[in-house]
């Protein structure tokens, strides 16, 4: 709106005068500029690239290059027509698209002009310059937000790397999803999402002994987005919410967020401090405990049965809900309790994400709850937005329905166990001590022996070889001397890794 309003002044307070070329006359040196410019656009016929497409590529360059200046009149389109040796339609759907990326903009009855916010030269032009945000450290979330620069090594991510995913088949889900007239062709919203994405949801559950009706299952844009719908209907500010030290980076901003009260109950290789939450439970009468069962984020445990059922049994005596956040279980062992199948979903409600598992393509969260709650959860998403999503969860839809899913875990789990494999054999030689050996996934957290320097200076380092880290820091509302750090083992077997660890060590034993 902005850029679009600058153009437009700037064009009409230096209006150019017009030759009979049609190109802009605002000064001699002008005029032959733009036609010395425009004379360049040479097309190559044998090209697989369109016509239009390669005007607008040329056009956009000289812009992008500053041979085309802000302001500059284009020629008309019966002149570039001509020079080009193409029709006069071929030139208003290159100058039409011009116009919608904003390299130019159109006049009524004066013709195009190059846009006053098309100034920026190439070198700074978004093709090139660093897309990516620099991390701030203090940020617990930055490190998840911000992906990396290309050629950084993101040690610290919580996504699986892109070439472990089969970009055929993902391409494949997305031809099908495409050929569906129910996702080219709805208008209408249905507020739950697809609904055959919901029952392959229902039947999967069903298949991890979660006995659920597809219209009691809410897909939502992930599991952070089922978190936050959750906090808004059972939650006020002041409220007081269970949950695990450490936790993954994002749920403690958006309690934040929600003004909620965390009561931090600690996670540790034997599970979680059940004492402590009772404790905090009789004190402060929480609404909720947000816990993950299978494969903790940070840390890669999963919890026991035992405890799963004396944190049912905790619940009941304290009146909480609990929100089971389901990320991981398809990398988890078959056998790994579940608070909603032990439940039943009365006291449960059961988060899930495809994020972990598929690309962004095909992400789609979900929330399976029992009947009042899913219609509220409704309302609430109804009213924040729930359209925009029906492409992705078609996607979604096929990739789940497919064999090649199954195969896609299989695949994952063993490669993931390798990684993990390697990893826990590496950390020692660089005295790494693992905070507790994980049960599956992608974490290991792993902590510095003898401390010798702070986790900002441990990132800057690590950061000057390339690799992105993500300390405990930002998975913990506690303040700690000890410096850890979450690895993501898909990430570790590297050198650039391997020269960070090595600095890390022998500023821990106080040698650099
Ligand atoms: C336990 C857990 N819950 C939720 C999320 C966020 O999931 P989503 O990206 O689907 O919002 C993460 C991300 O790593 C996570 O580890």
């Amino acid at each position: 709106m902005n850029s679009c309003n600058e153009s437009q002044r700037g064009v009409q307070g230096n209006r150019p005068v017009q030759s009979a070329s049609g190109l802009a006359l605002g000064s001699e040196g002008a005029a032959g500029r733009i036609s010395k410019a425009i004379q360049a656009i040479a097309l190559d016929r044998s090209s697989r690239v369109g016509l239009v497409n390669q005007i607008v590529e040329k056009v956009s360059g000289l812009v992008a290059d500053g041979l085309l200046k802000p302001m500059d009149k284009m020629p008309s389109v019966r002149h570039l027509a001509r020079q080009v040796g193409v029709s006069a339609f071929t030139i208003v759907e290159a100058y039409d698209r011009l116009v919608s990326s904003g390299h130019l903009v159109s006049r009524r009855g004066a013709g195009y002009f190059v846009a006053a916010s098309a100034a920026a030269p190439r070198h700074e032009s978004a093709g090139n310059k660093d897309p990516h945000p620099t991390l701030d450290d203090s940020d617990p979330y930055a490190a998840e937000v911000a992906v990396p620069a290309q050629g950084h090594i993101p040690l610290g991510c919580s996504w699986l790397p892109p070439d472990w995913h089969d970009a055929k088949w993902m391409q494949d889900c997305a031809k099908t999803a495409l050929r569906s007239g129910t996702t080219l062709l709805q208008g209408g919203l249905q507020v739950l999402g697809d609904s055959d994405l919901r029952r392959q949801l229902a039947r999967r559950m069903a298949q991890n002994s979660v006995a659920v009706d597809e219209d009691h299952l809410m897909l939502t844009r992930g599991a952070m987005h089922g978190t936050d719908l959750v906090l808004g209907v059972l939650t006020r500010p002041g409220d007081h919410v269970l949950v695990e030290d450490p936790t993954h980076p994002g749920l403690l901003p958006l309690l934040a967020r929600h003004g909620c009260v965390a009561l931090p109950v600690t996670r540790s290789r034997s599970g979680l401090d059940m004492d402590g939450l009772a404790d905090l439970a009789d004190r402060h009468r929480p609404k909720l405990a947000i816990v993950t069962t299978a494969l903790h984020n940070p840390l890669g445990t999963s919890l026991s049965a035992q405890q799963a059922h004396r944190l049912l049994a905790l619940a009941e005596q304290f009146d909480f809900m609990l929100v089971e956040d389901d990320v991981f279980r398809d990398l988890a062992d078959e056998k790994t309790a579940s608070l909603a199948a032990l439940d039943g979903l009365k006291r449960v409600i059961r988060i899930e994400s495809t994020s972990k598992i598929l690309p962004a393509l095909a992400r789609v969260g979900s929330i399976a709850a029992a009947p009042a709650l899913i219609s509220e959860l409704a309302r609430l998403k109804l009213i924040t937005g729930s359209g925009g999503t029906e492409f992705v969860e078609r996607v979604a839809l096929h990739a789940l329905s497919s064999g090649e899913y199954r195969r896609h875990i299989t695949r994952t789990r063993a490669r993931l166990e390798h990684a993990r494999g390697i990893a826990l054999q590496l950390l020692p030689h660089f005295a790494l001590e693992p905070l507790a050996v994980p049960d599956g996934g992608m974490f290991i957290s792993a902590g510095v022996i003898d401390v010798g320097m702070t986790a900002a200076r441990a990132l800057q380092l690590a950061r000057a070889h390339r690799v992105i880290l993500s300390p405990g820091s930002r998975f913990s509302c506690a303040k700690s001397n000890r410096l850890w750090f979450r690895l993501n083992v898909a990430y570790a077997d590297h050198s650039a890794v391997h020269q960070v660890f090595n600095t890390l060590a022998q500023a821990s034993t106080g040698s650099s």
